[in-house]
């Protein structure tokens, strides 16, 4: 009995050094933790339980049958991030690179299907070569297993995909169909293939770095969220990110323990508004002005910066935060930042996580680079996510919202359920010069009758009342209160039920 006992630690030890003792050596050297490590960093002390320890691929072409690694190049299981339960995985370079080979991808495809049906969160970390080059087609077939598992699972479990270094070809696809992907800068690499392919087939030189690195990712493609300086924050800023997410699309958010007052008021936020209608503000200062204990986890803070997106905690509830920035393009809405907070609002909407807008907002972003690259399409994504959430919304318009971003932005004729405004904002077809200009073309030689003509549609329209009287908005609030008012309304709507009507999917426009 001893024996076998001695047997299987002898196993799980020779499972626990995945390439070997020199790959791990390597793997560090380059600044990065190895697949059980990341493991150990991520989930709660001691909490981590393991399946497949010892499967092995099948594959006995090209020498394979002589490269035998328990485990195969990928650690898979479950742990808890403070106290709740997640599904992992953990690709292993030091095993093939860790290349995904049938097997390998088995394992991710079990984990992912316990995850749907116990509910609880998927989170990958992705180190892999992509599919198993040795394999051909059965690795092929692997990861189309994964991408299936990571469609089904969308909308049902939240995916969170972590790339801690080159990942290639499939490598990249799977963590694509996630919610939420953080690169570690420096090591990790995103792309479709590498730079050498890259300069045989288009004659480019160019850098990993350049082709798929974290920066070029967080802030030229969109592909990644989030990037972060080495293994070790990436992974806690996962857990952070988990803390404020319900485990699945049937759950509501947690709602955890704040310190901060419920009826704080915030007097600096009756000047944040300069008295200059044109000049710009920080959104940041009353995203953190409003949350508890300031704390703002940010969704894609380096691409499309003329919107923030990200997560809150109001009274110890998560909820979704969309707000034009004023600071870039003076808030405008263009494809990227529609396509950013699009993306975002139907996130919050899956999995029920109540949605704050805040409208700082001149229009679209006029101009032949946006309508070539679509605009009209790309604008109505998040027209449309907005329209079809059934999740609570609440709105404050804080200055301007102008034209077709004023009903774009969370308005009350697209089912917001509270719809504030503050005596600053300015809700018009458009600013009272470009719509003097067109109404009043006759007198634009004229520069006494056109400042009469502005100061007339300024006092007519810069303001919050005239939608007002019509209930467009519910209510104009005080700059100060609105950490009291917006934590009032999303109390009241906890029990919120609003449903749409059947149908197999919506035709959201890609
Ligand atoms: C088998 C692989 C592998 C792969 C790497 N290795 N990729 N083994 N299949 N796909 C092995 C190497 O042989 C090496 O083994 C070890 O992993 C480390 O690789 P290195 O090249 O030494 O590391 P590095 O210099 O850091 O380069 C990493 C890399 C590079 C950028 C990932 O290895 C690379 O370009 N690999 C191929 C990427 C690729 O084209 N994959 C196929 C994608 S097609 P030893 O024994 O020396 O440790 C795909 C299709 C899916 O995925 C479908 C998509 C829709």
């Amino acid at each position: 009995m001893q024996d076998i006992l001695e047997q299987l630690e002898a196993r799980r030890d020779q499972a626990r050094l995945g390439g070997g003792q020199r790959r791990i050596d390597v793997q560090h050297s380059k600044g990065k933790l190895t697949a059980r490590e990341r493991i150990e960093v991520l989930l709660d002390e001691g909490s981590f339980e393991e399946f497949d320890m010892f499967v092995a691929h099948r594959c006995v072409d090209f020498g394979m049958e002589k490269q035998k690694y328990p485990g195969d190049g990928v650690i898979t299981g479950w742990g808890t991030i403070n106290g709740r339960m997640v599904y992992l995985f953990s690709q292993d370079f030091t095993v093939l690179g860790g290349s995904l080979s049938e097997t390998h991808a088995a394992k991710i495809c079990k984990i992912m299907d316990m995850a749907i049906k116990n509910g609880a969160p998927v989170i990958g970390m992705n180190d892999s070569g992509g599919a198993r080059i040795q394999e051909g087609v059965a690795a092929l077939g692997g990861y189309a297993d994964v991408f299936q598992k990571n469609i089904m699972a969308s909308g049902v479990v939240p995916q969170i995909s972590v790339i801690m270094g080159p990942c290639a070809g499939g490598a990249v696809y799977s963590p694509a169909m996630t919610d939420f992907i953080f690169m570690v800068k420096d090591s990790s690499y995103m792309f479709v293939t590498g730079p050498d392919v890259v300069k045989t087939v288009t004659n480019e030189i160019v850098t990993a770095e350049e082709l798929g690195g974290a920066r070029t990712h967080t802030s030229k493609s969109s592909v990644a969220d989030g990037a972060y300086e080495n293994d070790m924050e990436a992974l806690f800023e996962v857990r952070r990110l988990v803390d404020m997410l319900p485990l699945n699309n049937r759950e509501k958010p947690p709602v955890r323990p704040y310190f901060d007052s419920h009826s704080r008021v915030e007097n600096s936020l009756d000047t944040l508004i300069p008295d200059n209608t044109n000049a710009p503000y920080d959104m940041h200062e009353l995203v953190r002005k409003l949350a508890d204990e300031g704390d703002f986890f940010e969704i894609q803070k380096d691409f499309a910066k003329n919107i923030l997106t990200g997560f809150i905690r109001l009274e110890g509830s998560t909820v979704g935060v969309v707000a034009n920035q004023p600071m870039v393009l003076a808030g405008c809405l263009d494809i990227d930042s529609s396509r950013k907070a699009a993306r975002f609002v139907r996130f919050c909407d899956a999995f029920e996580i109540p949605i704050l807008t805040l409208v700082d907002v001149p229009g679209f972003l006029p101009g032949t680079t946006q309508e070539y690259g679509g605009v009209i399409k790309h604008g109505a994504k998040l027209l449309f996510a907005y329209g079809e959430a059934t999740v609570p919304k609440v709105t404050v318009i804080t200055r301007k919202a102008y034209g077709g971003a004023y009903d774009v932005m969370a308005s009350k004729h697209l089912r917001g359920d509270f719809n504030y405004a503050w005596p600053t904002a300015e809700i018009a077809v458009m600013g009272a010069k470009g719509a003097t200009e067109i109404i009043h073309r006759s007198d634009l030689g004229d520069a006494e009758k056109i400042a009469a003509h502005t100061q007339d549609y300024e006092d007519r329209f810069a303001n919050p009342f005239v939608a007002a009287e019509r209930g467009f908005i519910d209510e104009v609030i005080m700059p100060r209160n609105t950490r009291i008012r917006v934590a009032r309304a999303f109390a009241s709507l906890r029990n919120k039920q609003l449903s749409n009507p059947w149908k197999k999917h919506d035709n959201i426009p890609l």
